[in-house]
């Protein structure tokens, strides 16, 4: 096992659900057949109601309240964000979390065999995902959407993209109609989503039947410092919290495959941005069967400047750990003789 974790170069079904603990390998496929985790156990959908008791570790809400504080997760302040972060998000942000082999092997559960499929990268920022997806389809067949125009300008300059459309949206209200694309890709942006399981709902409209849907993302440290940086800058779910999403809106067949650089050698204890790549698949035509309120971020309604850059700096500072992170992961694996855990 440890050498599967080493290498990530195999994929291992689990069709129970469970993750053997502390398991935290790359290129790990986790097969979740309509379970859902449990404090004390794995319990089926069906028995949801019968054992009252039990506490369910997946969230049960749609979004995560308002009150937690989670300071980088909100529409305005992931706009300011990226204003900034855009300027060095390929050079600098990126060889630390989202490497071109994590990216490659990340998409390989979109299952893009076909040229002609029409894909969204949704959160697409400076298009380093669609890079990845222009191997695999025609770019005159993506459309690329963000809500950041600091980081779709980036996006624009690259010479492979240039064929593909480049628009301005909310993840959570696509501009798209109903059963238009083959394919959903969604890269490390839904951690900045003030409610995720609406932009996994709109995911599931916007495919056409049979139509896959493939969210990489951030996942929750277990380790105690990371955690609370975690916890301050922005959403880091657990697994089974995407799982629960994607079955909520209505995908069949859902999949979660492990991701993270390889100098980590499978570490998961500090969370990782780019930590699994989740996938479903559309088994009818037209919207999800998960009925929603309105949405809980209003981005027109003003907000206090104060509290805006108080909640802004904080985030930006707990952010900032993430960056050292993967330093720290990687000076430590340098040092430790190859084979060791670290
Ligand atoms: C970490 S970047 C990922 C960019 C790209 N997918 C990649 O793989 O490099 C996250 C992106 O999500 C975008 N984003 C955040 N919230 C969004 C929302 N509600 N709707 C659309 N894009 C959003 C940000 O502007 C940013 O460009």
């Amino acid at each position: 096992m440890a050498s599967l974790m080493l290498n990530g170069a195999q994929n291992l079904n689990l069709i129970s659900g469970i993750a053997p603990p502390g398991l935290g390998s790359t290129g790990l496929t986790l097969n979740f057949k309509d379970k859902c985790f449990f404090k004390k156990g794995v319990l089926s959908h069906n028995k949801l109601r019968v054992r009252k008791n039990m506490t369910p570790t997946c969230s049960i809400s749609a979004s995560r309240p308002s009150s937690q504080p989670r300071f980088i997760q909100h529409k305005k302040e992931a706009f300011w964000f990226y204003r900034f972060l855009s300027i060095v998000y390929d050079h600098i942000i990126n060889p630390g979390h989202w490497t071109e082999d994590m990216r490659d092997e990340a998409l390989e559960p979109a299952d893009l065999y076909d040229r002609k499929m029409r894909v969204v990268d949704v959160g697409g920022g400076t298009g380093f995902t669609t890079l990845g997806i222009v191997k695999h389809v025609d770019a005159k067949n993506v459309t690329i959407l963000d809500q950041s125009p600091h980081q779709l300008a980036k996006a624009k300059q690259k010479e492979p993209l240039k064929e593909c459309k480049i628009i301005e949206g909310d993840a959570e209200d696509l501009p798209f109609p109903t059963d238009y694309a083959d394919r959903y890709v969604s890269a490390g942006s839904i951690e900045y989503w003030p409610d995720p399981q609406r932009g996994i709902k709109e995911a599931y409209r916007v495919l056409k039947i049979g139509g896959k849907a493939c969210v990489i993302g951030p996942v929750h440290p277990t380790f105690w410092l990371s955690q609370f940086f975690a916890d301050v800058w922005m959403l880091f779910p657990k697994e089974e919290e995407y799982i629960e999403w994607f079955k909520k809106a209505g995908f069949k067949d859902v999949k979660l495959k492990r991701i993270g650089p390889k100098w980590y050698r499978g570490v998961r204890r500090h969370g990782l941005i780019m930590g699994c790549s989740v996938t479903g698949v559309k088994p009818l035509s037209g919207d999800s069967p998960l009925k929603l309120g309105p949405k809980v971020e209003d981005v027109k309604k003003a907000v206090n400047p104060f509290v805006f850059l108080y909640r802004f700096i904080l985030g930006v500072i707990a952010s900032t750990y993430y960056v050292l992170v993967p330093v720290y992961m990687w000076i430590k694996d340098k040092i430790v003789p190859k084979g060791m855990p670290i």
